[in-house]
């Protein structure tokens, strides 16, 4: 095996800060983003929309819009050619929310559902075009009710990831144990439809070459679109090819494909030119996912020092009538804390909405929201310190599957928090704390989410320049993942940082992760090093057999790699040769490493540990009841998430991730009309979210426990934990503020004004 070279100077920007190696591409425009790349002949799609959210299409008259100025063709279900369903098939693959291909039918089953594509020579043209398609409809009521009652459904049912009970985990007798309980709360707690929102909207490019087809796409899992692709146009994978060179950013909307990417692929193959379809922002708010909502009531039966007996969890989430995409906020609810008697539930309701999709934090998110209010208010009905009562039930396993957590440093994450936030400054009792003339409220959370990998392969070329390639078909979404896997192979080899070539999002590159479920870093780590490894092994054979070369007639295993040069290893480095010299002298260009790591996540052998990180948030409100005024303004987060590969763009994580929260504590809420089934508020002026005007200084600090379970690096993921909890934090702190308890996100100005 080749020497890690732990002492390198290359190896120790591993935990260190480092700059984004994209960012220079980025900030001069050289980026090129999916509706960045032109070809020549190339069409523009606009898709019509229903204007309906139930019942059928009657008629579609096209005949205007054919005849207009520059444009090709009006597709619809009468001429867009064959589209197959696909289907998930082994490990995790084929994964897609709506399985419907476009215009299967005529049936409506949301607003915005396509029902016709207009492509033409221009965007304006094929705009003009999509608005002069008349359709008429046969409407029926459509049901966009928010109060959830769950469908009468078996007691297990298919998700798009699998068959799950509906009875999630249960442990104990919660019942008699709530029965019993000295201390009983029972609340409800409602999180509403939230829509990605992220900057760059959704955007493919449909190319054929024959019975090739290249999708230049904006995607967080490039291999699992060109699966989806070959079975909907019943083609071998690698006919199929999947570009996607930078995301701006998808919050999980992008992880799996929406029906916006056949229906271009379709219309390229009938046109024989190629096809681009960008979604007008408005059209992001109708068929590329949302987070459901969720409905969840929470009871916990306590003992009056405040530990818990029983734990329930019971909720049901909104799906539309196509997906089967599962909310799970029960996940967390299982193992958070120390309980004896427990039971998480949950059950469906459909709704005449688009599919709904994991957005950052699927799950555990809501679940967390709930769970972390109830434990809030619990500590508030004891005059218990919430952080004391987290304490007090600070489990020592996960006692949902009675395996010992790989590593949890929770308590030493409340401890941390307190001190940084000056949480024991806190007086508990409401309005009581003041600075500047504005009533101060703080809040408390803990959050939490799984840790694993996914397969990951990655090929590592050292080349003759001394520069050194990495290459995975996996993404970066704007997380720092270019960043990650130069600072990867840049330790494994010593090769400087900025000698590094990373190249991304190509399916034409060994199969890598998605980019979800904050798990593309932990799953690449083994994967670069393997194929450095590999590389190196190579490189050392070169050099004791190349005439002429100072190691030949050694053994390979006498030659050692540090640092970018071989040296015998009983001559130290005084006599050391840098690698692209010994590859000049053998007239090679390159010698590469094939690197895999395997799945943990799906995989079927009994784990031996529970594999999660942790964290918590302080969060401090400003409340100006004169003017109903509330501001969020300090957070102070703390996160064991094992290693950190990259504190810089980490702590930009988590920080991005609490703006986020605020949004979701505040002013995130997808609005639909009862009359027609249509998003409301689907524009950046009537969706709200958390700007820089809303963003306080957030304070990041990470543990650092490295979890070897995941890796050799021992990192586990960091994109999605900072969202978690930080809602619950949110809306303690409006509670010690203004007395309010608000237990329907977001907080509205107008729940503080009773
Ligand atoms: Mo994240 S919802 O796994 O993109």
């Amino acid at each position: 095996m080749a020497t890690h070279p732990q002492a390198s100077p290359a190896a120790s920007c591993i935990g260190r800060d480092t700059v984004r190696v994209d960012g220079p591409l980025k900030v001069t425009g050289v980026a090129q983003y999916t509706s960045d790349f032109h070809f020549a002949g190339m069409l523009y799609a606009v898709p019509v929309g229903a204007t309906i959210a139930n019942g059928r299409v009657t008629k579609l008259d096209t005949t205007t819009a054919e005849k207009m100025p520059g444009v090709v063709a009006i597709f619809h279900r009468g001429n867009i050619g064959k589209i197959f369903r696909s289907i998930a098939g082994s490990g995790f693959s084929g994964i897609c929310e709506e399985r419907r291909p476009p215009f299967e039918d005529d049936v409506v089953r949301y607003y915005g559902q396509y029902i016709a594509l207009a492509v033409a020579e221009t965007f304006e043209a094929a705009k003009a075009a999509a608005d002069a398609v008349r359709a008429s409809y046969a409407a029926e009521e459509p049901n966009v009710a928010s109060h959830l009652v769950a469908e009468d459904e078996p007691e297990e049912v298919v998700t798009t990831f699998g068959p799950m009970k509906r009875v999630q985990s249960q442990r104990g007798d919660p019942d008699a144990a709530f029965a019993a309980a000295p201390i009983k709360l029972d609340h409800t707690y409602v999180t509403p439809i939230e829509t990605h929102n992220p900057m760059e909207p959704h955007s493919t490019t449909a190319i054929w070459e024959g019975s090739r087809l290249t999708l230049y796409e904006s995607s967080q899992g490039v291999v699992n679109l060109r699966g989806v692709l070959a079975q909907m146009f019943g083609l071998p994978p690698e006919n199929v090819r999947v570009i996607t060179k930078f995301v701006g950013s998808g919050f999980g909307s992008k992880l799996w494909p929406w029906t916006l990417c056949p229906l271009a692929a379709a219309a390229a193959r009938q046109l024989g030119r190629p096809v681009r379809l960008v979604l007008a922002r408005k059209m992001m708010f109708h068929a590329v996912g949302h987070r459901p909502r969720t409905q969840q009531r929470v009871r916990l039966g306590a003992t009056a020092e405040g530990k818990l007996i029983s734990l329930q969890h019971d909720y049901v989430y909104t799906r539309s009538m196509l997906d089967a995409h599962h909310e799970d906020c029960g996940e967390a609810t299982t193992l958070q804390y120390s309980v004896p008697n427990l039971r998480v539930t949950f059950g469906r309701a459909r709704r005449n909405i688009g599919g709904g999709a994991d957005m950052r934090g699927p799950g555990r998110v809501p679940g967390l929201y709930a769970i972390e209010s109830a434990m809030n208010e619990l500590a508030h009905r004891l005059n218990i310190d919430p952080l004391q009562l987290r304490m007090l039930n600070e489990p020592q396993v996960d006692e949902s599957k009675g395996l010992p957590f790989s590593s949890r440093h929770m308590v030493e994450c409340l401890q941390l928090g307190a001190e940084k936030f000056d949480w024991s400054r806190r007086n508990p009792a409401v309005g009581s704390m003041n600075r500047d003339g504005l009533i101060l409220g703080w809040g408390m959370a803990e959050c939490s989410w799984m840790a694993a990998r996914f397969p990951a392969a990655v090929y590592v070329q050292l080349r003759d320049d001394g520069s050194c390639r990495v290459a995975s078909a996996t993404q970066d979404i704007g997380t720092g993942t270019y960043t990650n896997l130069a600072q990867l192979a840049s330790a494994r080899t010593g090769i400087p940082l900025e000698k590094v070539e990373v190249q991304l999002g190509d399916t034409s590159f060994p199969e890598g992760p998605i980019s979800g479920g904050s798990m593309a870093t932990p799953s690449i780590v083994n994967a670069v090093f393997a194929a450095a490894d590999q590389a190196i092994e190579s490189l050392k054979t070169v050099a004791v057999s190349t005439p002429g070369s100072p190691f030949a007639n050694h053994k390979a295993e006498d030659v050692s790699f540090e640092d970018g040069v071989l040296f015998l290893k009983n001559e130290r480095r005084a006599k050391s040769v840098p690698f692209f010299e010994l590859l000049r002298r053998a007239n090679l260009r390159q010698v590469t490493g094939n690197g895999q790591s395997p799945a943990t996540f799906g995989d079927p052998n009994p784990p031996k540990f529970s594999t999660q990180s942790f964290g918590c948030h302080f969060a401090e409100v400003t409340w100006q009841p004169e003017i109903a005024r509330l501001r969020v303004s300090r957070v102070v987060s703390v996160i064991d998430a094992g290693k950190i590969i990259n504190p810089l763009a980490g702590r930009n994580q988590i920080q991005g991730a609490v703006v986020m929260g605020i949004g979701m504590a505040l002013l995130e809420a997808t609005e639909y009309d009862p009359q027609n089934g249509a998003p409301l508020n689907s524009s950046f002026a009537d969706y709200l979210v958390a700007v820089n005007a809303d963003a306080p200084p957030v304070e990041v600090h990470f543990l650092d426990y490295p979890d070897k379970e995941l890796n050799q690096l021992g990192a586990r993921g960091i994109g999605e934990i900072g969202l978690a909890g930080i809602a619950a934090a949110i809306t303690d702190a409006v509670h010690h503020a203004t007395g309010v308890r608000v237990r329907e996100l977001p907080v509205r100005i107008e729940d503080l004004l009773a």
